[in-house]
């Protein structure tokens, strides 16, 4: 999963590309690369950050570029971004997986083409060659090669002598024109080019564009083999919003932001919010599906539909719901959640079930992205753009409306609406700058321990597994988050002298969970209590208010800004954690 966007306009390409290049790094920082197009095709590619690498600034009002994120080949400067063929006149960048590559790699070597790297993308460029030879025009030589490719994609091409560029987008990856008065920029997301249009073509799956130096466009889609016409949108968000501004770091004005994305998630259409409940009553099975923190968010909202509606639902991690797939008919009701819309996991789960006749329900942060645009019904976070790699703000807007869906599930909608909202105050309290110093206090004490584990009871089980996840992603270090209850079946052989343990104290099981703590504690484990009193079992104590059933929208932020203060205190970037990315549109 990589990051592309492409220029084509009137003024010099190679800013542009680069901006776009930034915006869209959240997607992979494996390496980077780019190509301008003047009299002849120019390409640099480099691996490392983008604030590794020096480019030159190069001539070119036509060019393309990439982020990458590795799946075939090594990082290395041979598998960057962009890709020739074997005259170096031709240039793409690619995204997604061409499963055939071996094959028509194979095939092309045979014919006599030289490889330069071992990725899967490179056969692209070698197939345009070979058409290009055989006559056809650019863009029906990229059209036939794309006839031959088989997975999901987005690419782009260039080729020298010709002041165009050709692009695709084929299954679950996305490709957005964006549209000014001076340029098109194609890309992998809006943010890429937010700042200077919010005018965007969403290309469908299958969609061939020709954009060129006249600015003209045109879009083929390949399945139904005929010129199609794709409407211009505008763009909702707001480029100011993807920038760090007063703080060190995205992560932590992610996190700061929560106080009021909150309140932004709370502003739904209520008679679509019940439409929704009303489903979810009648369904015959109900599914909630996700990946990383979006998993954890549904295993969360399960305690809850139970507790507060009395509801069943299934929490499934998106990578294994083809394995009940078997369960799903035309009245099963199935929420995707997803902040990114894109991930790949995620958009496989979601066609399946439609497939099956099952409704799908997006819960999604980005209004554009594919699971937005195909899920029979859909419920917005709201959060804003966000682009560090961890997800923190849009977690507890997935939670909140998880919360939302339980209140009116159990015919409490306004009441649950005033108590979400009048969490605004204790959010901002819990991303002060006192409370940062705290928990700094305390990475300071964690930072060089090897491990770290974690326990809640009930919605706090699924509190400590996103906490463990926030901890290992952005410190790396190894955080285990366990169910109070099973530390008695194996976990209790990991605790000696001076183990850190997090334990999550709410109200309706602190009775519970302070014995399971008990047990860490006599056997020599340090105690990190979450709590709204002090325990006297507490080494350590991180005061937030109780909040009841809210407790999970509360008591997970000070463990973002732990994680923060760990991988600060450890000198690592908590944008960027290494071999991750936000966007996986892989499988
Ligand atoms: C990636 C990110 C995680 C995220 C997961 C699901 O793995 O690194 O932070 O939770 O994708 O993303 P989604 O966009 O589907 O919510």
């Amino acid at each position: 999963m990589c990051g592309i966007i492409g220029y084509i306009g009137k003024r010099e390409a190679f800013p542009f590309l680069l901006n776009g290049l930034a915006k869209l790094e959240y997607r992979g920082y494996d390496s980077a690369g780019v190509a301008l197009l003047s009299d002849e095709l120019c390409i640099q590619k480099e691996i490392g950050k983008l604030s590794e690498i020096q480019f030159e600034e190069e001539e070119g009002k036509i060019g393309i570029a990439h982020v990458r994120w590795a799946t075939h080949g090594r990082v290395s400067k041979e598998n960057a971004h962009p890709h020739f063929d074997c005259k170096n006149e031709i240039a793409i960048v690619h995204n997604g997986i061409i499963e055939n590559h071996r094959e028509l790699k194979a095939g092309l070597v045979k014919r006599g083409h030289v490889f330069t790297s071992d990725t899967d993308s490179e056969v692209v460029s070698h197939l345009i060659e070979e058409f290009s030879a055989e006559g056809c025009n650019f863009e029906d030589a990229v059209i036939n090669a794309l006839k031959l490719l088989e997975g999901s994609y987005t690419l782009l091409a260039i080729k020298s002598g010709e002041n165009k560029i050709v692009g695709a987008r084929k299954g679950s990856r996305s490709l957005t024109l964006g549209i000014s008065e001076q340029a098109i920029f194609p890309a992998s997301d809006v943010l890429a080019f937010l700042e200077w249009t919010n005018k965007v073509v969403y290309l469908k799956s299958e969609d061939v564009f020709v954009a060129d130096d006249e600015l003209g466009l045109c879009i083929y889609n390949l399945a139904e083999d005929r010129i199609v016409v794709r409407p211009i949108d505008t763009v909702k968000c707001d480029a100011e919003e993807v920038k760090k501004g007063e703080f060190d770091h995205l992560m932590l004005k992610e996190i700061s932001e929560q106080d009021e994305t909150i309140l932004r998630a709370l502003q739904q259409n209520e008679e679509i919010v019940q439409g929704i409940c009303d489903k979810m009553r009648n369904a015959a099975g109900t599914f909630f599906i996700g990946c990383g923190s979006s998993y954890n968010a549904c295993l969360t909202g399960s305690y809850l539909f139970s507790k507060a509606a009395k509801l069943h639902v299934n929490p499934v991690l998106a990578s294994e719901f083809e394995n009940y797939e078997h369960f799903l008919t035309d009245k099963t009701l199935v929420f995707a959640v997803s902040q990114s819309g894109e991930t790949a996991d995620v958009l496989d789960a979601a066609n399946a079930a439609k497939r099956k006749g099952s409704r799908v329900v997006g819960i999604v942060n980005r209004d554009g992205s594919i699971l937005a645009r195909e899920s029979d019904g859909q419920l917005f976070m709201n959060s804003g753009p966000e682009i560090c790699v961890l997800s923190t703000k849009t977690y507890t807007s997935q939670v909140v409306l998880m919360e939302m869906l339980a209140y009116a599930l159990a015919g409490k909608y306004e009441e649950g609406l005033k108590k979400i909202g009048s969490l605004y105050l204790d959010i901002y309290k819990l991303t002060s700058r006192s409370m940062r110093e705290h928990l700094a206090k305390l990475a300071a004490i964690l930072y060089d321990k090897r491990d770290i584990y974690l326990i809640g009871r009930g919605a706090q089980y699924a509190t400590a597994l996103e906490a463990a996840l926030k901890i290992k992603e952005v410190s790396y270090i190894h955080a285990e988050a366990f169910a109070g209850g099973e530390l008695k079946h194996g976990p209790l052989a990991l605790i000696e002298d001076g183990v850190p343990c997090i334990v999550f104290v709410s109200n309706d099981n602190k009775s519970k969970i302070l014995s399971n703590a008990e047990e860490i504690k006599s056997r020599g484990g340090y105690i990190i209590g979450v709590a709204s009193e002090r325990e006297e079992i507490f080494d350590y104590w991180i005061k937030v208010p109780e909040a009841e059933e809210l407790n999970p929208i509360i008591q997970i932020i000070p463990m973002q800004v732990l994680a923060y203060q760990l991988a600060v205190y450890r000198g690592l970037d908590p944008d960027k954690p290494r071999n991750l990315a936000k966007s996986v549109t892989v499988t």
